[in-house]
């Protein structure tokens, strides 16, 4: 076979924009690793690095993990780190004992139903999941992956509406597979070397009010001025489906993981362009279902009802894989074909760890407690914006919350140096989180977090935040 190496330093200027976060290449981590991993994890990393095709955030691997409890991971080295990272599949914390229990007695009760047969806590989980979900999604249809799961929306989507056209956003990620990574709008999943892509995938600036696309300025306050800016974003989806003709569905997440709430107004003025324009409107709940933003769904604060939402992470409980992709009625149009015949469709164990998960969220008030810890750590990164030129910006909902760190409040350019020193530090510390875009400190801790938990995490940040600003002369 042809050598395919290429030099590293034009592997460098090739690579595409890190907008998930830390990377696995720079000199800061390699530092760390150098003086915090022992000799047996960095055997197994060796091991991984060997073993694994090599991709984008995610091997070769920073460490390694030895244990998973509550809001907690512990590292191969024995070192505890609060998780405000999670994947977003921990909002019940990891292994929660009653989900345990459930599962392991389904295990023994029904392991698996193959084709043809369906089981109790399949239909109970769709079932479960019409009541909890907004207006009308009564139908349902379960993958293993949330990428699977925005696929079939795509197909059901496409055969309801006759279209095959979508629009959705840049720097939104969907999913892996071929039709997520069309409608996504990150380079690391579109690069040009997977070639062609779906075509009649369209995509639109997203909001971002911090660093609106279309150049308008918040207040002191971060909100925009919607006199001033009359949510032009929102009237560029309608612009483009108009232009574009025979869309399909306009497809994205109610609340972005950057994070970046949707301005006032936004969501309705976009299910009246879909109405108008005969297409269905797809949210894409995945990380943010179950409680993450404060309400059961985000869609819920801005009251607007997709007519399909797709969900998964969470749903397994942090333990097993399952999503699910919640349809209208109407949109039960399939039925001579296969949609997402998946092998475990209807799995009893991942279904009941589903249903286990949606019952310890209500039993356990956690939506509430994600509400509640949520706006207390707003408070409290305000009154850090207030007192840290280094911080820009400070915004989310519930415990999906971002801290945007910039060289100066003016070019609002991203302090990405200083988010990765902070990181690491915090590392150090006992916390682990996410950067994204290479500036946002981004925060989604599990459900279950207190607010004594969200104060040994702020208190953290906060020390690191003053150690840069201080530095910097901030
Ligand atoms: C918004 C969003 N959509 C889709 C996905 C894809 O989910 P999965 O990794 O389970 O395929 C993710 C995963 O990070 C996501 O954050």
């Amino acid at each position: 076979m042809a050598n395919r190496s290429v030099d590293t330093a034009a592997a460098a200027s090739a690579r595409p924009h890190q907008s998930e976060g830390d990377v696995n290449f720079s000199a800061r981590r390699k530092a760390w690793a150098a003086e915090n991993i022992n000799s047996h994890s960095a055997d197994l990393l060796a091991r991984d690095a060997k073993a694994f095709l090599h991709q984008s955030v995610s091997t070769p691997c920073l460490n390694t993990i030895k244990g998973a409890k509550g809001a907690y991971i512990f590292d191969g080295q024995g070192r505890k780190y609060l998780d405000f990272h999670g994947n977003n599949v921990h909002h019940i914390g990891y292994g929660h004992p009653r989900l345990k229990e459930a599962i392991t007695r389904q295990m023994e009760e029904l392991p698996f139903a193959p084709r043809r047969f369906t089981c109790e806590p399949a239909v109970e989980l769709a079932e479960k999941l019409k009541e909890i979900s907004p207006g009308d999604l009564s139908k349902v249809l379960f993958a293993t992956g949330g990428s699977d799961a925005i696929e079939m929306a795509l197909k059901v989507a496409r055969a309801k509406t006759g279209r095959f056209k979508t629009v959705s956003f840049w720097d939104a990620f969907h999913g892996a597979g071929f039709g997520a990574s069309s409608i996504g709008g990150e380079q690391l999943f579109r690069g040009q070397a997977i070639g062609p892509l779906l075509s009649g995938t369209e995509h639109v600036a997203p909001f971002a009010c911090y660093r609106c696309p279309y150049g308008y300025e918040v207040d002191a306050a971060g909100q925009p001025n919607l006199n001033l800016c009359k949510t032009t974003c929102a009237n560029m989806v309608r612009y483009v489906s108009e232009k574009e003709g025979n869309v399909a569905a306009v497809i994205a997440e109610p609340a972005r993981a950057v994070p970046y709430n949707p301005p006032k107004g936004f969501w309705k003025a976009i299910r009246q362009a879909c109405n108008d324009a005969g297409a269905l409107l797809i949210f894409d709940e995945i990380p943010t279902g179950l409680g993450k933003t404060g309400r059961m769904f985000a869609c819920e604060h801005d009251d607007v009802t997709p007519d399909i939402l797709v969900m998964g992470k969470a749903l397994g409980g942090g333990i097993l894989p399952i999503a699910a992709t919640l349809c209208h009625p109407d949109l039960d149009v399939l039925g001579d074909y296969a949609i997402g015949h998946y092998t475990h469709e209807k799995n009893p164990i991942t279904t009941r760890a589903a249903l286990t998960t949606i019952n310890i969220i209500e039993d356990e008030g956690l939506v509430e407690n994600a509400e509640k810890v949520g706006a207390y750590a707003l408070e409290r990164m305000r009154d850090m914006k207030s007192r840290y030129e280094l911080i820009g910006d400070v915004r989310g909902r519930g415990f999906l919350l971002g801290i945007d760190l910039v060289e100066d409040r003016v070019s609002k350019k991203g302090a990405n140096d200083a988010a990765e020193e902070i990181l690491y530090r915090a590392f150090d510390a006992g916390l682990s989180f996410k950067t994204t875009m290479g500036n946002v400190l981004t925060l989604t801790p599990p459900l279950i977090t207190t607010r004594e938990q969200m104060d040994f995490a702020l208190d953290i940040l906060e020390s690191a935040i003053k150690d840069v600003s201080s530095r910097k002369g901030h």
